[in-house]
């Protein structure tokens, strides 16, 4: 790779790009009390793993937004060779646009990536383009236990200020016009298989980078690890699975 550019370097490449796994994917449409949507977008997609799926389940079309280019240019080419290219739009623009650009979405999914905007934020902007009946489904950094150890404590008091425990994003969720059908934490295999075990081992060759800000991005991301490590399971991925109330 001839980038500097800190994301490409880590995460050029990967099929997924944080915590998640197509079998939890799967497990979050399964719990939608229906199967045809008319407008489906898939905020923040990345490099598209949960695209694809959503794209052979619904088997409609997905429009997949991402403001990363070169993540988008990966799923294209995935979404050809699993031959669900015709089932992939993809779309280079800011999630916090959808309303603008989808006025009345059927089914909005965004795994790991609302927080980009804010989960409080994206929720209620998205709000205004989720038609009666229509689900918002989002996966989101959360506490899951008060007694987190210090270790995550304090990464998080630094690296996510705003994350919250369930019940809180629950309310959230309720104070922008959502009943909450279920929620459910992803398990630690999610974080590790496919994301955590590459990204590990780049990260380490990427510490005596000529480039400052890759040395930093890959040691802030060795730190990460280890507090997962050392989490004792405080916090998670969580999916909220929403109906507009
Ligand atoms: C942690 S990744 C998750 C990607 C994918 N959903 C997955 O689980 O593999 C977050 C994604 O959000 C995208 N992103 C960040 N800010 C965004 C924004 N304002 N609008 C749209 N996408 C954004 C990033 O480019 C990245 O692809």
């Amino acid at each position: 790779m001839s980038t500097s550019n800190p994301i490409d370097l880590l995460f050029g490449g990967m099929s997924k790009l944080g915590p998640g796994d197509d079998v939890h994917t799967r497990r979050a449409l399964r719990l939608l009390p229906r199967t045809q949507f008319k407008v489906v977008v898939d905020a923040g997609c990345g490099a598209g793993r949960q695209t694809l799926v959503l794209a052979k389940e619904l088997a409609t079309l997905v429009h997949a937004v991402d403001t990363h280019e070169p993540f988008l240019s990966h799923l294209r080419q995935e979404a050809r060779d699993a031959g669900v290219g015709h089932l992939v739009q993809a779309h280079p623009m800011d999630m916090k646009e959808i309303p603008s650009a989808f006025p009345h979405v059927d089914l909005l999914w965004s795994e790991g990536a609302a927080y980009n905007i804010g989960f409080a934020n994206a929720l209620a902007t998205w709000a205004s383009s989720i038609g009666p009946d229509g689900f918002v489904v989002v996966s989101e950094l959360s506490w899951v236990r008060e007694d987190a150890p210090n270790a995550a404590r304090e990464f998080f008091q630094v690296g996510y200020p705003d994350m919250q425990p369930i019940e809180r994003n629950v309310q959230i969720a309720q104070a922008s016009g959502y009943k909450c059908l279920e929620t459910f934490v992803l398990p630690a295999e999610s974080w590790i298989d496919g994301y955590y075990d590459i990204l590990e081992p780049r990260a380490k060759t990427l510490l005596d980078h000529p480039d400052d800000a890759v040395r930093e991005f890959a040691s802030e991301t060795i730190r990460e690890i280890e507090v997962f490590g050392q989490s004792e399971g405080s916090y998670g991925y969580v999916f909220y699975v929403l109906q507009r109330a």
